[in-house]
């Protein structure tokens, strides 16, 4: 299957990441088109996988480019899972942040074997001000 990654695309329209999250199970209420919008204009690097002009994966990520980088959003469509997308997806990330950068993440319950699977490590000296909403 011929999966085309693009990375900081300049026309990705926020309604299709959002409709992206709803397929992949990661719609809260908090995730409206305006936050994800702001979302992608606040990002260090956007990578997106796309299938016959579909959005089928998407990952962010914030970054001072020196030393940490810390993945907001990840998504792979279910129809697309289990393929090496969202491994590939984290490593364009990777590559585009640099290999002085720590990658961090703050993981669903379901997505923590997915990172250990892909080289990260289980970090418990962070420290987190939780957001209200
Ligand atoms: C988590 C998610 C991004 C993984 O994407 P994916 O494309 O299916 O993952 P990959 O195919 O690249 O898998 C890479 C490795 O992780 C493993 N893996 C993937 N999902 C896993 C899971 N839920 N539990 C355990 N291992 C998992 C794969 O077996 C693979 O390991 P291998 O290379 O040793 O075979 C995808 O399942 C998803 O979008 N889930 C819903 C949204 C979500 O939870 N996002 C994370 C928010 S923090």
């Amino acid at each position: 299957m011929n999966i085309d990654y693009v990375i900081n695309p300049t026309d990705l329209d926020p309604h299709d990441v959002f409709e992206l999250f709803q397929r992949a199970g990661i719609l809260k209420p908090n995730k409206t088109i305006g936050r994800i919008s702001r979302s992608m204009k606040g990002s260090a690097v956007i990578v997106t996988a796309w299938h016959n002009n579909r959005l089928i994966g998407y990952s962010n990520a914030i970054s001072d480019f020196s030393w940490v980088g810390h993945i907001s959003q990840l998504a792979v469509d279910p129809e697309y899972q289990g393929q090496g997308i969202g491994r590939n997806l984290v490593e364009k990330i990777k590559q585009t942040l640099g290999d002085e950068v720590s990658l961090m993440v703050h993981s669903s319950e379901v997505a923590k074997d997915f990172y250990r699977a892909i080289g990260f490590k289980d970090y418990h000296d962070m420290f987190v001000l939780p957001r209200s909403r």
